[in-house]
């Protein structure tokens, strides 16, 4: 196993989370917008990642479930659409579980884990490689809402991205366009995607899943403001914010936010942003696609040949494109 992780200045602030200047003048940039915002991708430190995993384990979140029931019961016909031998890619791998379900019948030639969130990423690597030791894996530290391509000691043969999850819901639709299109840009013709996708569904259980009972998801949107004050060296308290999250029809998105309790200043460096009592932080969407709109956004960022498994409810589908 090798891990490429990009080079990081050394900042006193936080050891373990990617802090170039970039970074932080991104993040704080968008804290002191009139409407403030924040990129999901810092929903995800080495906190972040677990509190995610806990979240695929609560009742109210059913696409990790759903995407799995897929899996289970067409995993031979798909493995049969993409055949073996591929460079499996695993976007955003997390605790990689998903794509270890998969090489037992795919067969990969090499693993290629990406995430932002290194540490869990490393670790999660660790382990698999050694229930995998015959599957070469490398795995990379990267933000692919960055530009990015992939090093040279990734086999351009057969690349196959992984995309589970949903996890394309977190881009707005043109820049998920332009990200399909990258995607299909690293591979040659005899590569392709396996994504999957949440679909439109009526509102309370896509509200339930971003708020669940037991506060799993508030604790995961709330923790971005620990890891903020990791980068920036601010001062939010989290006691004064509150999770809260609706479906914003217009958009066809879940959207996540932290609104602040009272009235107050969060300061780091030389800046400072005031809060009013109900303010609110914009921190996630997630779009929710009709398979019919996610295949022509597929079709127009250049994939082809496009094969689809759902769930008895339609729920979720699991979408295989070929590169054209
Ligand atoms: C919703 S989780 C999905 C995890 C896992 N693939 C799954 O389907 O359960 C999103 C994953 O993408 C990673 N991630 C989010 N934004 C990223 C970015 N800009 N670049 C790289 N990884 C990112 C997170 O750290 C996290 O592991």
């Amino acid at each position: 196993m090798s891990l490429a992780i990009p080079s990081k200045p050394a900042n006193k602030r936080s050891e373990a989370s990617i802090t170039p200047p970039s970074v932080q003048h991104e993040l704080e940039r968008s804290l002191l917008a009139d409407k403030a915002y924040t990129s999901p991708k810092y929903l995800y430190d080495a906190v972040g990642s677990v509190l995610f995993d806990a979240i695929c384990e609560i009742p109210e979140y059913y696409p990790t479930r759903t995407e799995a029931g897929i899996f289970q019961q067409y995993m031979s016909e798909i493995a049969h659409a993409i055949g073996p031998h591929s460079t499996l890619i695993d976007l955003g791998a997390g605790n990689c579980r998903k794509a270890a379900r998969l090489f037992p019948l795919l067969h990969p030639n090499q693993y290629v884990p990406i995430d932002i969130s290194i540490k869990y990423l490393e670790d999660a690597v660790q382990r698999l490689q050694q229930r995998f030791p015959y599957i070469e894996m490398t795995a990379l530290g990267l933000d692919f809402s960055q530009p990015w391509t992939l090093p040279n000691e990734i086999c351009s043969d057969k690349r196959l991205f992984f995309y589970p999850g949903s996890s394309i819901g977190n881009f707005e639709p043109s820049q998920a366009k332009t990200f399909l299109h990258h995607l299909r840009s690293e591979c040659h013709s005899d590569g392709g995607l396996l994504i999957g996708i949440d679909l439109i569904k009526d509102h309370t259980t896509l509200v339930h899943a971003y708020d669940d009972a037991l506060g799993v998801t508030a604790a995961f949107n709330l923790n971005l403001l620990r890891h903020i004050n990791q980068i920036l060296g601010a001062d939010f308290n989290v006691h004064q914010w509150r999770h809260h999250a609706l479906f914003n029809t217009t958009h066809s998105r879940i959207e996540m936010h932290l609104e602040a309790r009272t009235a107050h200043t969060v300061t780091w460096d030389n800046a400072h942003r005031h809060f009013l009592a109900g303010e609110k932080i914009h921190t996630e969407n997630s779009y929710k696609y009709s398979l019919e709109s996610f295949l022509s956004l597929l079709e127009s960022a250049g994939f082809g040949q496009a094969q689809y498994w759902t769930d008895s409810e339609n729920w979720f589908a699991v979408v295989y494109a070929k590169a054209l």
